[in-house]
């Protein structure tokens, strides 16, 4: 029997490190459910679509085909067949992904996307309605948090890596308007499920979350 683990959380609480090092050590398969709508983001920014235009967007996505492919440790997302790992992860699409991923229509055909790419596998599904919509029995459910500063901390840290010159205030800035927005969403906003097991990351390392969270999937019955 295959079982599911659903992790959800702000941005910043360290969800995609985290279950990409737990699919590294233990075999699970890791599904980044904000991978998804950020491939509608980016097929809308391609057709050049007004974010207005809904109806034009929800049929857009009846030609779309998602798939994530392997190589190593490394997840290749594929969309229409061509590998768009990079593609999805640029400004641009940063920039419209929170309000692509509000419109419902989108939301519900990601969500029965996303429940084929896990099911039937043991799975460690990222996002921020994972525990309450996508997989509401999952067999685990886990809210990750941290402090607003500690997550624009870690944001501020990793730009500065990447080369982007963005100052810790407006780091802060934009993470308290992505968890206002994230919260706030009319359908799949980021809430806690009722019974998730609450962790807060803010003084823990990721290997101590790691930790943690590796103990908890043992005890899966
Ligand atoms: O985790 P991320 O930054 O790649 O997510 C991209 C966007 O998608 C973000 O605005 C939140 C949204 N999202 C969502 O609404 N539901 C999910 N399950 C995952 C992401």
């Amino acid at each position: 029997m295959s079982f599911i683990v659903a992790v959800d959380g702000p941005a910043g609480s360290g969800k995609g490190t985290i279950t990409k090092k737990i699919e590294e050590q233990i075999g699970l398969i890791n599904l980044d459910t904000g991978a998804t709508y950020r491939c509608v983001a980016l097929e809308v920014l391609r057709n050049g679509y007004s974010l207005n235009d809904e109806k034009k967007i929800t049929d857009m996505i009846d030609n779309m085909e998602i798939k994530i492919k392997k190589d190593g440790s490394k997840d290749i997302i594929l969309l229409n067949g061509k590998d768009v790992s990079s593609a999805i992860r640029s400004k641009e699409v940063t920039s419209i992904v929170s309000q692509v991923s509000s419109i419902i229509p989108v939301r519900e055909k990601m969500v029965l996307i996303q429940r084929k790419l896990a099911e039937g596998k043991n799975s460690i599904v990222e996002g921020r309605d994972i525990g309450t919509v996508v997989f509401p029995d999952a067999d685990l459910k886990i809210y990750l948090d941290a402090s607003e500063e500690i997550r624009a901390q870690r944001r501020y840290k990793e730009n500065i890596e990447k080369g982007l010159n963005i100052s810790y205030e407006e780091t802060l800035e934009n993470i308290k308007l992505r968890d206002y927005n994230d919260k706030n969403k009319k359908v799949g906003a980021l809430k806690q499920a009722e019974d998730a097991v609450y962790i807060d990351t803010s003084d823990l390392t990721i290997d101590e979350v790691v930790e943690k969270i590796k103990e908890l999937i043992q005890n899966i019955s």
